[in-house]
Parts: C-alpha cells; structure tokens; sequence
C-alpha cells in the first residue's frame, strides 16, 4: 500500500484513480468477501429481498455483484475513479449474470450524494471504505450513512484491519468497530456483531462483521 498512500497524499482527490491507472490495486481480492458471502446465505439478520442497495468505494464491484445476485436487490457500486468504474462494468459484464440481475456502476463522490426521502437505500455494506478516507471525515461518513440508509434498511460494515495498536500511516486507516458506531450515533441498533467463520486468510482475526439497522 506503500504506492497508494503516495499517490493520494500527493493529490487527496484524484490520488485514487493514478491508482487505478497505475494498476495499483493491493486491495483488490479478485473475489467477493468470505464473511459476506456467509451472511447472505444465512438467516442471522432479516436483509431486505427487494429494494435498493449501495456499496460506497465498490472498485472492482464483487460485493456488488454478490449482493445483486444473492438478495434481489438493485445494486449500486460507486466509486470515484473512471479507471475503477470501467473495471467493475466489465467484471460484470464478463460474470454471466443471471437475467434480472440489477447491477449498476456509478462514479459520484460518496460524500456529494443527497438523497431525497423517495431515493434512500434498504441496504449499504461497507468494506474497506470507512478505512481508505481521512479519517476527519469519518463524522460525515457517519451523517451520510444516516441520511442514505431508509428507516428499518440495514448497513452492512465488515471492519478490516483491526489492528491491536493504532498506528498513523493509512489508508487503511487505523479503525476500531467502535469508531464505526460512534459517528452513527443513536439512530442505530446493532443486530450482528462478530468474528466471521470464513475470512481471507490475510483477514483471519483482524476483522468483525458488524450490522446495523436504521431505527
Ligand atoms: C481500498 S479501495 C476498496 C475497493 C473495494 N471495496 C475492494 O475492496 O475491492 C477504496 C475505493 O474507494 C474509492 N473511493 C475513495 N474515496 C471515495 C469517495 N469519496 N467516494 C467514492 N469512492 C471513493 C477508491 O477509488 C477505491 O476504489
């Protein structure tokens, strides 16, 4: 990550897509997220079967697509890199979809979106996106979350790293679920808390899913 940390302390807003350009992904998993995957297949929290969801700094768009596909849901991968936007249509369009699955790739600043009552979302899931922004906007990131997910709907945060010590250096962003919960505030219930069963073998024990539901 060393490269990507450059690259967007040289230049904060644009720094993510000479990312892109460069091919400098580190992240990139070339696959959805294990904990996720057991989620939608479980019946440890009520996700919604229709609707609308979001997925916020999506990159190449495997949750997006995993979420489409295994609730229903028309899907939204947003990201603020061109490069990154044409990467995830063309995984898409490249993943023999299923008919009717509704996925789509959109390229918005997350913190410009304003909804109007009618467009707030069931569901967003977070992974990886709490942790690439400064973390000075993590209030906002809390506001957002609140104005974006409709009463009742869920936000999905699979937090990754979960280092035992802070440290300075990021992104990633040194983050404990807490700091999650505490620029949400009080209009929140948690209703899943835990260490996943199936992670990547690089996330086994630095990392928790944790949902919440809009009250
Ligand atoms: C660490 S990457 C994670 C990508 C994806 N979640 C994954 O794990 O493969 C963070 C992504 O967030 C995007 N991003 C950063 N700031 C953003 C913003 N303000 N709004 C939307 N996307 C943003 C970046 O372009 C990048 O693709």
């Amino acid at each position: 990550m060393d490269r990507v940390r450059e690259l967007i302390r040289e230049d904060p807003s644009a720094g993510w897509d000479k990312a892109w350009q460069q091919n400098v992904t580190p992240w990139d998993a070339g696959q959805s997220q294990p904990p996720l995957r057991d989620l939608l297949e479980s019946d440890e929290v009520d996700l919604p079967r229709s609707g609308r969801a979001l997925v916020p700094g999506c990159g190449r768009g495997y949750d997006v697509i995993l979420i489409a596909t295994a609730l229903g849901l028309e899907t939204t991968g947003l990201d603020i890199s061109p490069v990154a936007l044409e990467a995830a249509r063309a995984h898409a369009a490249s993943s023999g979809l299923p008919a009717g699955t509704k996925v789509n790739f959109e390229g918005w600043d997350f913190f410009t979106l304003a909804p109007s009552p009618g467009e707030q979302y069931d569901l967003i899931y977070d992974y990886t996106f709490f942790v690439a922004i400064q973390p000075s906007r993590r209030p906002e990131w809390g506001r957002q979350m609140s104005a974006l997910v409709k009463s009742g709907g869920y936000l999905i945060t699979l937090a990754w790293p979960l280092a035992p010590e802070p440290y300075e250096s990021g992104p990633p962003h040194y983050s404990k679920p807490e700091h999650y919960a505490e620029v949400l505030g009080d209009g929140w219930e948690k209703v899943l808390d835990k260490e996943p069963e199936h992670s990547l073998e690089r996330h086994v024990g630095c990392e928790r899913l944790i949902v919440y539901r809009s009250l």
